[in-house]
């Protein structure tokens, strides 16, 4: 087949700052899908992305692109509107959990796509797969199916979905370009587009535990995902919300699916309440119900049965005691003091060496690992209190996990004022 572009011509386009075609973009990445572009040409002309930049046309066609390099689903028909979530990923991020049933006790359907963990963020699968019995994989028409009759489903990905962002993925992943903020928002809204929602409420974190450390970042990749929704007819809002602490007491994967059902119970440590009804408001008004009370709906149990019916819908046993760990290892303070930070990442990272997480694509990870706090910023501690149980089925991760923790809590004298960070800091609306 003669090609119409030569894929070098495209690389030093970008490097030198300059902006491809429409025919150009589609060409790339439909080559690269097919083969017809070398993974190191394409991680060329990643490199050349992250140093370069895009224009938002640019952005907008790698986007539809990647999307036309798969198949698209569609929702239509199931006589409730659809309106899906995403977060960039943060640690103790189990909103999904209890979010999903809570939107759908109003007759809304999400569609909760999940990925697994990769990292130091933890992935919703494996924390629902902590729940005995609980499958992942779901056929498209048992997807449709649940949707029409319980309205919530948490499920993975199909490999048909944007595959050329799966590949394209990968390789940014091994060559230092995953922080191009025009590739995360098309990988990112390439797969929702593509997943057919007809509305979609954005999570962008920014703060040590999140892939955007800055708030202005985070604000530039929210504005250029809400655009991207926008232009592919998608009515897309952003909340920009702090990840400097873990959000939650409960970090790892039983352990988190336990706090998301005390929740749903009515309880729960009160910034996951915050931040789960705050999305749910948000959702829920664009599914068209601005005046729904999404904490009525956690007080009076209708969130739950919902979560019930969801779990079992999909093979897992809401009533099953969850796996427990078999070795525990606590972390103390050395001294009296007010806690004035706990830092995401390393307690993101500590989860991880635990077995919450893995290091490879496909490695199993552990149900019971993790790691629950006893104390957040603010809270006044005396020494040897208890700050952190860490969780593991192997005693041998335990020194490692303890290493990621030195110096995560961050101690000032007794007495210091504290005055926490608000959560959501900044709504970008639809445009
Ligand atoms: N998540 C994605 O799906 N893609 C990115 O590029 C980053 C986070």
């Amino acid at each position: 087949m003669t090609e119409p572009f030569d894929a070098v011509d495209l690389i030093v386009r970008k490097r030198d700052g300059g902006a491809l075609e429409t025919d150009q973009i589609a060409w790339l990445v439909d080559a690269f899908t097919r083969g017809a572009v070398a993974d190191e040409q394409m991680s060329a002309w990643a490199m050349a992305v992250l140093l370069r930049g895009m224009d938002r046309r640019e952005i907008r066609d790698l986007t539809l692109a990647m999307i036309d390099s798969g198949e698209r689903m569609s929702f239509a028909g199931l006589g409730r509107p659809t309106v899906d979530k995403h977060s960039t990923g943060g640690v103790g991020d189990k909103i999904t959990l209890p979010l999903a049933p809570l939107v759908a006790s109003f007759g809304v359907a999400v569609p909760q796509l999940s990925g697994r963990g990769l990292g130091h963020t933890g992935g919703t699968l494996d924390k629902l797969e902590a729940i005995p019995g609980w499958r992942a994989d779901l056929t498209p028409d048992a997807m449709r199916d649940q949707l029409r009759e319980i309205g919530a489903v948490i499920c993975a990905a199909g490999a048909g979905l944007a595959p050329a962002d799966k590949r394209l993925y990968a390789l940014r992943d091994i060559t230092g370009t995953v922080e191009s903020i025009p590739l995360i928002a098309s990988s990112i809204m390439s797969k929702k587009i593509a997943e057919g929602t007809g509305a979609l409420l954005l999570d962008v974190k920014f703060g040590s535990g999140a892939f955007m450390q800055r708030f202005e970042q985070a604000e530039e990749l929210a504005r250029t995902m809400v655009d991207l929704g926008t232009d592919a007819g998608v009515m897309t809002v952003a909340l920009l919300t702090g990840m400097s602490v873990p959000l939650g007491l409960a970090v790892g994967n039983a352990v988190e699916v336990t706090e998301s059902v005390e929740v749903l119970a009515g309880g729960g440590p009160s910034d996951v309440v915050e931040l789960t009804v705050a999305i749910a408001r948000e959702m829920l008004a664009l599914a068209g119900l601005p005046d729904a009370d999404p904490e009525a709906a956690l007080a009076d149990g209708r969130a739950m049965d919902t979560w019930r019916r969801m779990i079992a819908a999909q093979g897992g046993d809401p009533d099953a005691p969850l796996p427990a760990p078999a070795e525990t290892e606590v972390v103390r303070a050395a001294a009296d003091g007010v806690l004035v930070g706990v830092e995401a990442k390393a307690v993101g990272v500590a989860s991880w060496r635990l077995g919450a997480g893995r290091a490879r694509q496909g490695e199993p990870v552990q149900a019971a690992a993790g790691i629950l706090l006893h104390a957040k910023p603010g809270d006044t501690v005396r020494a040897g209190q208890v700050l952190a149980t860490l969780q593991t089925d192997e005693a041998a991760r335990i020194p490692r996990a303890l290493a990621a923790l030195q110096g995560a809590h961050r101690m000032a004298p007794p007495g210091t004022a504290y005055t926490p960070e608000p959560l959501i800091a900044a709504r970008i609306p639809a445009v």
